[in-house]
Order: structure tokens, then C-alpha cells, then sequence
């Protein structure tokens, strides 16, 4: 028998999600009323209890693979709780901790790319020209860089959605209200758009300068965007829907330099495999397609949300793509 301590209903919500996707061969029993969860038969996915007695140090798992911890000595655990052992379906350890197989999806790329929003009002004209004239300064600076391009790029588009996410958070306190889901479907969006980068960040390195420009840029466009979605929330998801446009044609000229032999077809990076669940032997050209699909679905969120704010309703009465992949 095997036991999980922490983790409360999220604790059962992945494991009830686990059983469901095959990926956690266990019978899951109803939790005691300490928040406890009991699961029966051999996973791998809970640490064994006596496990957990013995390791009162261990070791973090893969580290380099998990976030750059390069201590191969591990750290010491504050409860002597081991770090849950998780396994891939073909049973080799799985080895990231900054996402989970439950986390993992096919992306849809039979989505309609070249879906567009036509600007009819002010507002919308301009976030549609504010995006446009942004698009001239970033041809003339990565060219036909598009590897790079796509790294920088992505360091700014996994912004909105974490202040969206942040400032619907603030006002589902303020207010004791719920958030229809909102919350998580940005906060959704800001780990996708961060997960672009951490893929891209494996096939191009920022030189010095660029790391100074995202730093800038940064700092610039989180504060333009929090005001911004404060003053106009329609105009700020608008202005993130024209940027997914964007994004989408940005990715297919990516597709047209591969295809032409401008930029090398590369085996895809690890973490692109099993994020996106692709082949083993899937290369760069197969991960553009799988984030040029995940940008058409950004686009067709925030034009929704956009359109929910311009018929002079709020985000949480209308369901939340959660999971709209
Ligand atoms: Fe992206
Ligand atoms: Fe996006």
C-alpha cells in the first residue's frame, strides 16, 4: 500500500486523472479526513512509505534535466518525505519537474490558422495597428532568424496571461466572487507560452545583448500590459488575439525557412517530445507545428474573452477554455 501525504483534492484530482489517462496502473481510494489519499497496487508515481522513512536526504531526481539543479549531492528534505517517483507509460523515469505527464497533451493542429478577427471598432483598429507597427521593428531586428526570433518572441508572449491571470485573481478576492475559470485558463496560457521558450531556449542561445533587450522589454511591456488590462481588459485580450495572429504567420515563415533548407532540421528537444507527446524521432519542424497550433488557440481565447467584455458581460459568466489546446 502506498501513500501520499500532501496534496489535499488537488492529490486526488491528479491521481483520479492519472487513472483515467492510463498513466497510474492504481485503485484510487477516497481520502481519509486528514486530506490523506490512499493508493493501492504498485504505482510509481507515490513514493513507498518506507522509502520515505530511510531518505531523509535524497536525491532531486535528474537534476540537470529538471531545472539546472547541478548539486549532485541533493537536498536535504524538511519532512524526510522522498520526491515522488513518476514513470513514463514505457516505464523509463520520467525526468521533469516542471511539468507532468497529466500536464502532457497532443496539440490539435488541425486548427484554422488562418482564422481573423476583423477590426470593426476604434478599440479594435487600434490593437490591430498597435500590433502591426510592432511587427516592422522585429522583422528589421532578427531578419530571418527565425529560431532566435521565435526564443525572444516567446519571452513576452508567456506575459499576458500570467497578468490577466494575476489581476482576476486580485479581483476574485476583492471581490468574493468566482472567476469562471478564467484564472486558470490565463494562468494556462502564461505556462504554455513559458514552455515555447523553454523548448526554443534548447535549439538557439540568447547572446548577451538579447538577454539585456528581454530584460528591458520585459520590464516595459508587463507594466504597459498591466495598466493597460486595469483600463481596458477588451483591449488588452484584442491586442493578445492580434499578437497570436501574428504569431501564427511568424511560424509558418518559420516552416517555409526548414522546408527550403535555410535552417536546419534538427531532432526536437527532449522536453518538446514529452511535453507535446510527439514520436521519439520528431524533429524542429514537427514542435513549430505543435506551438503554431497552441498560438492559434491563445488567438481564439483572447478574441473570446475580448468579445465577452464587448457585449458588457464579465469574464466569469461565460465557462473558461480550461485545457483548450
Ligand atoms: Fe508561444
Ligand atoms: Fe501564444
Amino acid at each position: 500500500m502506498m501513500m501520499m501525504r500532501h496534496g489535499g483534492s488537488a492529490a486526488i484530482n491528479t491521481a483520479t486523472l492519472l487513472a483515467k489517462k492510463g498513466l497510474l496502473g492504481a485503485e484510487v481510494a477516497a481520502p481519509n479526513k486528514w486530506g490523506s489519499l490512499v493508493i493501492r497496487n504498485g504505482s510509481t508515481f507515490a513514493a513507498n512509505l518506507s522509502d520515505q522513512k530511510e531518505k531523509t536526504t535524497s536525491s532531486q531526481g535528474s537534476a540537470g534535466a529538471n531545472g539546472g539543479n547541478k548539486d549532485e549531492k541533493g537536498i536535504m528534505s524538511y519532512w524526510g518525505i522522498h520526491p515522488s517517483k513518476i514513470t513514463k507509460q514505457d516505464g523509463t523515469e520520467w525526468k521533469w519537474n516542471c511539468f507532468r505527464p497529466w500536464e502532457t497533451y497532443k496539440a490539435d493542429v488541425t486548427i484554422d490558422l488562418n482564422k481573423h478577427h476583423a477590426p470593426t471598432t476604434f478599440l479594435d483598429k487600434m490593437a490591430y495597428w498597435t500590433v502591426k507597427s510592432l511587427r516592422y521593428p522585429t522583422d528589421i531586428f532578427f531578419q530571418r532568424r527565425y529560431g532566435c526570433r521565435a526564443m525572444m518572441l516567446e519571452t513576452v508572449a508567456a506575459v499576458p496571461g500570467m497578468v490577466g491571470g494575476m489581476l482576476l485573481h486580485c479581483k476574485s478576492l476583492r471581490r468574493f466572487e468566482q472567476s469562471g475559470g478564467w484564472i486558470k485558463a490565463l494562468l494556462e496560457e502564461a505556462e504554455n507560452e513559458r514552455m515555447h521558450l523553454m523548448t526554443f531556449m534548447e535549439v538557439a542561445k540568447p547572446k548577451w545583448y538579447e538577454r539585456a533587450l528581454v530584460i528591458t522589454v520585459q520590464g516595459v511591456f508587463f507594466n504597459a500590459y498591466f495598466l493597460g488590462y486595469l483600463v481596458s481588459p477588451k483591449f488588452a485580450h484584442r491586442m493578445v488575439g492580434y499578437l497570436e495572429e501574428e504569431a501564427i504567420h511568424s511560424y509558418t515563415e518559420f516552416l517555409k525557412e526548414l522546408d527550403k533548407g535555410n535552417i536546419e532540421n534538427v531532432p526536437a528537444p527532449a522536453i518538446a517530445i514529452d511535453y507535446w507527446q510527439l514520436p521519439p524521432n520528431s524533429t524542429l519542424r514537427d514542435v513549430v507545428m505543435v506551438v503554431r497550433a497552441d498560438e492559434a488557440h491563445h488567438r481564439d481565447v483572447n478574441h473570446f474573452a475580448s468579445d465577452i467584455h464587448y457585449q458588457g458581460r464579465e469574464l466569469r459568466e461565460a465557462a473558461a477554455p480550461i485545457g483548450y489546446h
